[in-house]
C-alpha cells in the first residue's frame, strides 16, 4: 500500500485517485504524522503532496524522518519537492509570488521516473512533457545524490531524482488531469518503481470501508437521510453492509419526485436489501407552504427550510430511541469529494447552495449527532463503481442528477398538484423514450448519451385540436444536455424520429397537455434547470 502525506493541498484527493486508478492501494495521512506510525504503516512508496495554494507560512512544514529511513521509494509533488530538497541538504529559493498554469518541461538524462514518457513525437520536442505549474518558490541546489530530471525556462529544478535510494520530485503536478501524462507518471512510480502489484479493486474498497465503518460506529446507531440520488443510496448500501439493522434511513418524501420514485426507493432499501427506512409522506406539508409562492428561490428556500424540519423531527425521534433502541447518535451522509472542495469554497454561491439540499448543512451540531461520511474520499464516477459493486442497480447509479427541490423547480411559478401530476407522467415518457432510442453509431442509449434530461411544466394554455374538438391545454417544454461539469452545457441534439415517438406519446397519453417544445438553449446564457 501507498502512504501519501498531505501538506495541506486542495488536489491531494486526485493523488490517492490516480493511485486507485493503477489499482494500488492507498491512504492519505497528515504530514506531521509520527515516524512509528510510518513503520507500522510499512508503506510500500511515500508520496508527498503539494501544500496550501495560497499559504507562505507553511514553510517549516516537513516530512517526518522516518520516510527517508524507510528504505521505499518516495515521490514528492511541488511542495513535497522543495521539502525534500530542503530536508536532503538542497536548497530552496523562497518567493511571496506564484505563476500558475501551463509549461512545457524538458525531461533531462535517462530517469525510470520519465523514461518513454512523453507528449511529442516531433524529434525536436522529444522528450517534451505538457504539465500544469504551479510554482513561486523553487528548487535553487539539487540535494547531494540528486540528479536533474526536469527542467522550464522559468524553474531550472522542475525534476530531480535520486536513483539509486528511489526518491524522486517533481515541481508540476501529476495528478492534474492537465498533465497529460501524469497519470501515466504516477502509474510508473507506484507500479514499476515501487513494485505495487495492482490488484487492488472496488471490491476491496468495500471491504476496507465496511471495517472503517464498524469500528468507527462500534454497537452505537446510524441515521441517514435517504433521497434516492446516487450519492446517499452508495452510502446508504456501504452502511447498511457494515451495520445492518444499525443503520435506520429516513426517506422525505415532498411530494416533488418523479414518477413511482418514492416506491423504486422502498422496493430497493426496505424490499430488497432489507434495510430499516421511515418514508415520510410530507407532501401535504410541502404543497401547502408553497400555495401561492411563484418566486424561484423562494421556493427552494421553502423547500429547504420544510426539509429540514421534517428530517429533524424524525432524526430527534430516532435520537431519544424507544423500547429497543438506546437511541442513533450519528448522521450519516452522502458527502462525496467533489462537495468537500466546494464547501472549502472553490465553487461559486450556487454550488453551495446546492449542497444544502442534500448534505443537509449544520445539521449533525443541531441534532447533537456525530458525523459518519464514508464517500468522502471518493469521486462520482468511483461512488457509482462503488455502487454497482455493492449491488445496486446500474438504472439507480447512472441517473441523471436530480435537483433537491425535484419538481418544485421545473413547475414554472406556483406549484400545484394537477401541475405535479401532469409533469410527473410527461417527464417520465420523455425518460423512457431515450432509455428505448438506442444511438446507432455508439450503441448506447440516449438516456445514456446526455447528461441530465427532463421535462418542465409550463403554465400557459395554448389551443389545439383533438378529434372534433378545441383544446385549451398546458405546455411541457423537453430539457436534454450534455455537458462535462454542468458548469456549461450544449442542449443534446436528439434524434427528430425520438423527438416525434416523444412529443405523439406525451400529447396523447397525458391529458391536459396538448404542446411540446424542445428547449435549443445552451448553458451559458441560459441555465440547465428553467427557474
Ligand atoms: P443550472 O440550472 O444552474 O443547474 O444550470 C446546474 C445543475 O445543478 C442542479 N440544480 C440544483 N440542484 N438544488 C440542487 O440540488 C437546486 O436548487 C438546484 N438548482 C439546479 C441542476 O439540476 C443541474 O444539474
Amino acid at each position: 500500500k501507498v502512504l501519501i502525506l498531505d501538506f495541506g493541498s486542495q488536489v491531494t484527493q486526485l493523488i490517492a485517485r490516480r493511485v486507485r486508478d493503477a489499482s494500488v492501494y492507498c491512504e492519505i495521512h497528515p504530514n506531521d504524522v509520527s515516524d512509528d506510525f510510518i513503520r507500522s504503516f510499512a508503506p510500500k512508496a511515500i508520496i508527498l503532496s503539494g501544500s496550501h495554494a495560497s499559504t507562505y507560512e507553511d514553510h517549516e512544514l516537513r516530512a517526518p524522518q522516518a520516510v527517508w529511513d524507510a528504505g521505499v521509494p518516495v515521490l514528492g509533488i511541488c511542495y513535497g519537492m522543495q521539502t525534500m530538497a530542503v530536508q536532503l541538504g538542497g536548497s530552496v529559493e523562497w518567493s511571496d509570488h506564484r505563476e500558475f498554469g501551463y509549461a512545457e518541461v524538458r525531461a533531462h538524462g535517462h530517469t525510470r521516473l520519465l523514461d518513454g514518457i512523453q507528449d511529442f513525437e516531433t524529434p525536436e520536442k522529444h522528450g517534451m512533457l505538457k504539465v500544469w505549474m504551479s510554482h513561486g518558490d523553487k528548487v535553487a541546489a539539487l540535494p547531494p545524490g540528486f540528479k536533474l530530471m526536469a527542467s522550464t525556462p522559468s524553474c531550472p529544478i522542475a525534476g530531480m531524482a535520486d536513483e539509486a535510494r528511489g526518491f524522486y520530485a517533481v515541481q508540476f503536478h501529476p495528478e492534474v488531469t492537465h498533465t497529460l501524462q501524469g497519470e501515466a507518471l504516477l502509474r510508473r512510480f507506484v507500479r514499476d518503481i515501487a513494485g505495487c502489484k495492482g490488484d487492488w479493486q472496488m471490491g476491496s474498497y468495500i471491504d476496507e470501508a465496511v471495517a472503517k465503518i464498524r469500528e468507527q460506529v462500534g454497537d452505537e446507531e446510524v441515521i441517514l437521510g435517504l433521497s434516492g440520488g446516487v450519492d446517499s443510496s452508495v452510502a446508504a448500501a456501504l452502511i447498511h453492509r457494515a451495520i445492518g439493522d444499525q443503520l435506520t434511513c429516513v426517506f422525505v418524501d415532498h411530494g416533488l419526485l418523479r414518477l413511482n420514485e418514492g416506491d423504486m426507493v422502498m422496493d430497493m432499501f426496505a424490499g430488497k436489501l432489507h434495510a430499516k427506512v421511515i418514508r415520510v409522506d410530507a407532501s401535504e406539508l410541502f404543497l401547502g407552504e408553497l400555495a401561492g409562492v411563484t418566486d424561484p428561490e423562494q421556493k427552494r428556500k421553502i423547500i429547504g427550510r420544510l426539509f429540514v424540519d421534517v428530517f429533524k423531527a424524525e432524526a430527534a425521534k430516532l435520537k431519544a430511541g424507544d423500547g429497543g433502541h438506546k437511541g442513533a447518535t450519528f448522521l450519516a451522509q452522502g458527502t462525496i469529494y467533489p462537495d468537500v472542495v466546494e464547501s472549502g469554497g472553490t465553487k461559486t454561491k450556487k454550488a453551495t447552495t446546492i449542497k444544502s439540499h442534500h448534505n443537509v448543512g449544520g445539521l449533525p451540531e443541531q441534532l447533537g449527532l456525530k458525523l459518519l461520511e464514508p464517500l468522502r474520499e471518493l469521486f462520482k464516477d468511483e461512488v457509482r463503481a462503488l455502487g454497482v459493486a455493492l449491488g445496486l442497480p446500474a438504472e439507480m447509479v447512472y441517473r441523471h442528477p436530480f435537483p433537491g427541490p425535484g419538481l418544485g423547480v421545473r413547475i414554472l411559478g406556483e406549484v400545484k398538484q394537477q401541475y405535479a401530476d401532469l409533469l410527473r407522467r410527461a417527464d417520465a415518457i420523455f425518460i423512457e423514450e431515450l432509455r428505448n432510442t438506442i444511438d446507432p453509431a455508439t450503441g448506447k442509449s440516449w438516456y445514456d448519451l446526455t447528461s441530465q434530461a427532463f421535462a418542465v411544466f409550463l403554465p400557459v394554455k395554448s389551443v389545439g385540436v383533438m378529434g372534433d374538438g378545441r383544446t385549451y391545454d398546458y405546455v411541457v417544454a423537453l430539457r436534454a444536455v450534455q455537458t462535462s461539469d454542468f458548469m456549461t452545457a450544449d442542449w443534446a441534439e436528439l434524434p427528430y424520429a425520438m423527438l416525434k415517438r416523444t412529443s405523439g406519446r406525451i400529447i396523447n397519453e397525458v391529458r391536459g397537455i396538448n404542446r411540446v417544445t424542445y428547449d435549443v438553449s445552451s448553458k451559458p446564457p441560459a441555465t440547465i434547470e428553467w427557474e
